[in-house]
């Protein structure tokens, strides 16, 4: 992928360091420093770059503040409260309950977030993932009402998920809260936010006029990569 190419670049700015992403395969297993403890990866783009849809302001709270302070939590808690320390976040959302899972399931769910996004995105999924969209729903358009509406009807904070099962099917799932879809059968290919916090500065109340626009940065390239890793 072209950006996965590209030499990696380091801009200071407001006190965060954004490179291009070297987990931008998705590999989350990598966010481990040399002491074992969940890193904060770097964004794979400039914290402005998702503007006008997400606002560098918006981007900077709440990968800067919220997530990481999700992963502080995890780093701290699974040595207080658990014999998980030194694991994979990923295998410690799966393990854990209580209060290291939320925060290790938000820690997990917000990497994939940000991870989806681009301000160069592929606008339209492609190959074997385009299929099945168009086999379940007719057309991309209506999976995007069906994913749209399910993300506006969520109750709450919470999490829509597009998932794929063992079979190759897809569906559509909302969740409250930290509600990450690790610990059932399907794999998740796109998560989207539904707390306040990813919104409530560029947009107030207006959580669909949100949604509508994180589809003009969803970068389906990326979902494409996950459908067929
Ligand atoms: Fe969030």
């Amino acid at each position: 992928m072209k950006r996965l190419k590209q030499i990696t670049i380091v801009l200071v700015l407001s006190g965060f360091i954004f490179t291009q992403n070297p987990y931008a395969q998705n590999n989350i297993v990598k966010t481990k420093s040399e002491n074992s403890e969940i890193v904060l990866p770097p964004l794979p783009y400039a914290e402005n770059e998702l503007e006008p849809y997400i606002s560098a302001q918006t981007v900077m709270l709440h990968y800067g503040k919220h997530l990481k302070g999700y992963i502080d939590n995890v780093n701290r808690l699974v040595k207080e409260i658990s014999n998980l320390e030194g694991k994979d976040l990923e295998i410690i959302v799966k393990q854990s309950e209580g209060s290291l899972y939320n925060n290790a399931a938000q820690a997990w769910n917000h990497i994939f977030y940000f991870d989806a996004f681009s301000p160069h995105a592929q606008h339209l999924p492609s190959g074997n993932l385009e299929k099945q969209i168009n086999k379940q729903w007719g057309n991309f358009e209506n999976f995007k009402t069906a994913f749209t509406n399910t993300a506006n009807n969520l109750f709450g904070s919470g999490w829509v998920w597009l998932i794929k099962n063992k079979n190759g099917t897809l569906d559509i799932i909302g969740e409250s809260n930290a509600g990450n879809v690790l610990k059932g059968n399907g794999k998740p290919l796109l998560g989207i936010d539904i707390w306040e916090h990813a919104y409530y500065l560029d947009y107030q109340n207006r959580r669909a006029e949100h949604i509508d626009g994180l589809w003009n940065i969803i970068d389906w390239s990326i979902v494409d990569r996950r459908y067929n890793e």
